[in-house]
């Protein structure tokens, strides 16, 4: 009985050859960012966005717009916020949020967020060239709805560590690492590749 079930595993090991990393393993991608930061900007632009067609097949991105905003909380129950890019910035991020939460896949979120960045208040307009159904998205950021969902991107922003000191912060796998930091800014498909798992496919070209 053992050496029958030893000669299966040895013949399934001859077969497929050494264990490889699972297929189904993909990369984090937290992005931190602010409506109106030229930095933020660019990267959404002309970085992550462009090359979201490859990064999709094994990154899974979160767009938290907050950056080195501040907030206290107001009279109705929410929470009013000021932003180093001023009050527009604030209503942005809101916007932002809003456009997450109501985004039915990330792929569109980031289609909005950086269609905003050129049009920051072009919420309709943005939202119809997304796929997306703006009336839940006005009435979020009409609400306090929309502020309490930044105020817990702002949570999770103060909470970091090492502490953001720059917008974009851009954190792979879950790990704050300077180089990659600033790589990605020129480089964001390289520095996937190299946090990627092994093997990933998209990679390997
Ligand atoms: C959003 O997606 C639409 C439809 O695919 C496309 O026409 C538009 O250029 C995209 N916008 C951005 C900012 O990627
Ligand atoms: C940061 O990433 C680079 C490139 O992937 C790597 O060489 C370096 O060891 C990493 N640094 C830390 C502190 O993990
Ligand atoms: C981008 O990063 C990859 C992986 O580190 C590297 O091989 C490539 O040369 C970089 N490209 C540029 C333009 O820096």
């Amino acid at each position: 009985m053992f050496s029958i079930l030893a000669i299966g595993f040895a013949l399934i090991y001859a077969i497929h050859g050494a264990p490889q990393p699972k297929a189904d393993e993909r990369m984090t991608l937290d992005v931190y960012y602010e409506s109106l930061c030229p930095d933020s900007r660019n990267f959404l632009v002309t970085q992550l966005n462009p090359n979201w067609p490859t990064l999709s097949t094994f990154t899974d991105l979160r767009l938290v717009p907050f950056g080195k905003a501040t907030f206290v909380p107001n009279a109705e129950g929410g929470w009013d916020f000021e932003c180093q890019h001023g009050p527009e910035e604030c209503t942005g991020n809101i916007l932002h949020a809003c456009g997450i939460k109501y985004s039915p896949s990330v792929t569109q979120a980031l289609n909005f967020t950086t269609c905003l960045m050129d049009a920051p208040t072009a919420g309709q307009s943005c939202a119809e060239s997304a796929g997306l159904d703006y009336t839940p998205i006005d009435a979020c950021q009409n609400n306090v709805e929309g502020q309490n969902l930044v105020h817990d991107y702002g949570v999770e922003t103060l909470n970091l560590d090492p502490t953001l000191t720059f917008v974009p912060w851009l954190i792979y796998n879950k790990v704050w690492n300077e180089s990659n930091q600033w790589e990605s800014l020129t480089n964001v498909t390289g520095v996937a590749c190299n946090n990627a798992p092994a093997n990933t496919p998209a990679c390997l070209a």
